[in-house]
């Protein structure tokens, strides 16, 4: 990889979004934790420090050591690493006297560099940090300041080393992308080379070479992973890749057919199995939303492991995992730890499958999935699905499971669903569903009154389902929504919207 930029991460919470700017530049990165620095450092064209919740004088501060890089590489500081640059090399750090959080303007601008071309004074950048660069280190030119800051931005001399004290990586920032266009085309001379299309071909050969004929297993879910996955693969190795897609009886209305005629359709080499009576049977009587996902997942690996025996003398299992599940991450409140996180979309498979694992998505980012996904030809539709959880809408139907009850659900679900695409609104939502609640209410329905079951819609927006909101959805939809659910679904007399934000509440119910 001859264009790759190394990310080290001191634990901001911004530093992945450090990493997907890069990547709009069509520039690859990778992160790595600050002590956790890769001994053959040659791949790596240009590096940037991010920031921290550290202070450079605390105790638990990240100090590492910045020899091999420093002067030896293009080097970008932000935020703390400005601060800890200056430190290492003997300027002086200290509290701030103001606070320095939010919008500011950049007030001076030395445009004898080449950092700042084409970025004026009064550009709006982002603050947020707590200490400040009091003393620039011997040598160092200043090249920035705000209102507030006078060391915005500086540079060591005679090195491609630069510090600045904002966040170039956040939306408020507005010169930010260009700013670091500037440091990494510009100065540190990396190719803007990683499209979909240049990551698709690599990633195609590196997978005819890693796999040659043997055979592969991959679990679709219906989902922009698992599917970009499989035709990834499907380029690559062709009829080897043998995909499963497992009716759990808990998915949305006729999606089980529908979405394995588009898979068929893509030419994949997919089996439907139909489980759903074993699902249903496992979750009978269960109303505690963890011991339901522990059902499912168990009978999941169950189906998942009886179908996979049937696939003779197969050597690998594929997953969707993406880069935000594999990225070592910094502890911001435990320390500096390095922890990885796992992902088990398929629900963990027993050791004594021994199949070795492959994941052709583990450097991306999901809006690089989908992009991927669209250089792949996938259909727009199904690139742009909401998110969908494993458990479906078991986690859904608040309390104990019946097969009456997730057919009363999907019939409201679809309606909603539908209605979204319908009104063009489908889009604008990052996730959106239907809760059955466990209460009945009182009805009139003609002459008569009725007594029968409430649902909860929920539609909310995010980037990540770590936060969200719930989405002001016009009156009219939701008017029309509710009506044609009561008036078409039997056994249910009334529909509610939900309007919590997360957090507090969580996007799903259980
Ligand atoms: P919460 O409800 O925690 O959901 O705000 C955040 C995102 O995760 C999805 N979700 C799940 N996905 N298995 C999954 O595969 C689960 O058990 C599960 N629980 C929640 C949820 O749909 C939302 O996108």
């Amino acid at each position: 990889m001859q264009n790759n930029v190394l990310i080290l991460d001191f634990g901001s919470q911004y530093t992945q979004l450090i990493a997907r700017r890069v990547r709009e530049l069509n520039i690859f990165c990778e992160i790595k934790p600050y002590n956790h620095l890769p001994e053959d450092l040659s791949e790596y064209k240009a590096v940037i420090l991010s920031g921290s919740p550290f202070s450079v004088r605390g105790d638990d501060a990240p100090h590492p050591d910045l020899s091999q890089i420093k002067g030896k590489k293009p080097l970008l500081a932000v935020c703390y690493g400005a601060q800890y640059l200056a430190h290492f090399n003997g300027g002086n750090v200290a509290p701030s006297s103001t606070r320095e959080y939010g919008r500011a303007k950049l007030s001076f601008i030395d445009h004898s560099e080449s950092f700042f071309e084409g970025i004026s004074e009064g550009s709006q950048v982002w603050m947020s940090h707590s200490d400040t660069i009091k003393k620039l280190p011997e040598g160092a030119i200043k090249l920035a300041s705000t209102h507030d800051v006078e060391n915005a931005a500086y540079k060591l001399k005679d090195e491609d080393t630069y510090a600045i004290q904002f966040h170039p990586e956040v939306y408020h920032t507005t010169d930010g992308k260009k700013l670091l266009e500037n440091f990494l085309v510009h100065i540190a001379g990396v190719a803007q080379t990683w499209t979909p299309d240049s990551f698709v071909e690599t990633t195609v050969a590196e997978l005819k070479a890693k796999i040659g004929d043997e055979k592969v297993i991959l679990g679709l879910s219906g989902g922009v992973d698992s599917t970009v996955a499989a035709v990834l693969l499907h380029k690559a190795i062709g009829k080897h890749l043998h995909c499963i897609f497992v009716n759990n009886g808990l998915l949305r209305k006729n999606e089980f057919q529908s979405v394995l005629d588009q898979y068929e359709g893509m030419g994949l080499n997919v089996k439907g199995v139909d489980a759903s009576a074993r699902f249903l049977d496992s979750l009978e009587g269960e109303s505690d939303p963890e011991k339901k996902r522990k059902a499912i997942g168990r009978v999941f690996v169950e189906v998942f492991d009886d179908e996979s025996h049937l696939v003779e003398d197969a050597k690998w299992l594929a997953q969707g995992t993406i880069y935000p599940d594999v990225i070592e991450s910094v502890s911001a409140t435990g320390g500096p730890s390095a922890t990885i996180k796992s992902h088990h979309n398929v629900g963990g498979l027993p050791d004594y499958m021994k199949l070795k694992v492959v994941e052709p998505l583990r450097m991306l980012f999901k809006d690089e999935v989908r992009r991927v996904g669209a250089s792949l030809g996938i259909d727009k539709e199904l690139l742009g699905r909401h998110p969908f959880p494993g458990p479906g809408l078991a986690i859904r139907i608040l309390g104990d499971i019946t097969r009456e009850k997730v057919a009363i659900l999907q019939e409201v679900d679809a309606i909603f669903i539908n209605g979204l695409k319908e009104w063009g609104l489908y889009d604008k939502v990052w996730q959106a569903g239907a809760m059955l609640l466990p209460v009945n209410s009182v009805g009139v329905m003609g002459d008569e009154r009725t007594y029968e079951k409430c649902v909860a819609l929920r539609a909310v927006e995010s980037t990540d389902g770590m936060t969200a909101d719930w989405v002001n959805l016009p009156y009219e939809f939701l008017q029309k929504t509710s009506n044609d659910i009561i008036n078409k679904v039997r056994g249910v007399n009334r529909v509610v919207y939900d309007i919590s934000s997360k957090p507090p509440a969580t996007i799903e119910w259980e």
